[in-house]
């Protein structure tokens, strides 16, 4: 590893390893996220997403981190991030967003994704969509020598141009050793500032997308983040690595 303005460079054995463990954590993302339906609860989720993790020898990286109870966040609708699994039965209509990190091989795989449960008032189905959107068109600035608030500035351009707010108290991240590296990625903000990116450094980009006002709260247990308005609210992270040309998504699900 070398350094940049304290951003941390892999050198290609450890994006390999990245990459083996970020593999990973996508495929039990996806598995768990596949079992989202009405009738099931969340702790559900949790428990199934820490047996996959078990059977893959790797770590859960969020259970204990800063004292927190779950292998995954769950956040149902107005929950934002950071949702702690629990009795909670997923209904129709409800939109789930599902967090997962995972250590394997002494590196973190950190990715999100929102799905709905039955069916869903279309305009929460285009807010699910113009958060993916925001994800890619932020993995698209990813690139060496654009710089970092390239990344932010695509994700607001999109999202309030869709006519939603950008959450502004959680940002994305750098991503390695460590679930969180510098620098932190907002998802806000002009263009053309910032670090220059460059090949070799690994991203956490989280878009976080409401419905209604970008301005959240977090309730009593320490962790669920809510909307103010209690609108719903949208989650989608890819773990990526900046290349010359494009980003690679890391966090791309093994399907077989
Ligand atoms: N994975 C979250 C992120 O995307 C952080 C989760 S914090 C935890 O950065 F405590 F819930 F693990
Ligand atoms: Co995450
Ligand atoms: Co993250």
């Amino acid at each position: 590893m070398s350094r940049r303005k304290g951003i941390i460079i892999k050198n290609a054995s450890e994006l390999k390893a990245m990459h083996i463990s970020a593999r990973k954590t996508a495929t039990i993302l996806h598995k768990v996220a596949a079992k989202v339906a009405p009738g099931v609860t969340t702790s559900e989720l949790d428990e199934y997403a820490a047996e996959l993790a078990r059977k893959e020898d790797g770590i859960c990286t969020f259970y204990g981190y800063h004292g927190y109870p779950g292998h995954i966040c769950a956040s149902i609708n107005e929950e934002v991030v950071h949702g702690i699994p629990g009795r909670r039965v997923i209904r129709d209509g409800d939109v789930v967003s599902i967090d997962f990190g995972l250590t394997y091989g002494g590196f973190v795989g950190d990715t999100a994704t929102t799905v709905a449960a039955g069916t869903i008032h279309p305009e929460w189905q285009r807010l699910l969509d113009v958060t993916r959107i925001c994800l890619e068109v932020a993995i698209a600035k990813a690139v060496e020598g654009n710089r970092l608030s390239d990344i932010s500035h695509a994700v607001q351009s999109l999202a309030e141009g869709a006519g939603f707010s950008v959450v502004r108290d959680f940002v994305g991240h750098g991503i390695g050793r460590e679930m969180h590296e510098e620098p932190q990625i907002k998802n806000y903000g002009p263009p053309g500032r910032g670090p220059v990116l460059k090949s070799g450094m690994t991203l956490a980009i989280e878009p976080m997308i409401n419905l209604g006002i970008h301005r959240t709260q977090t309730l009593g247990d320490g962790w669920t983040v809510i909307t103010a308005d209690r609108q719903p609210s949208a989650h989608f992270e890819h773990t990526v690595a900046v290349g010359k040309e494009r980003a690679e998504i890391l966090t791309i699900p093994d399907l077989d």
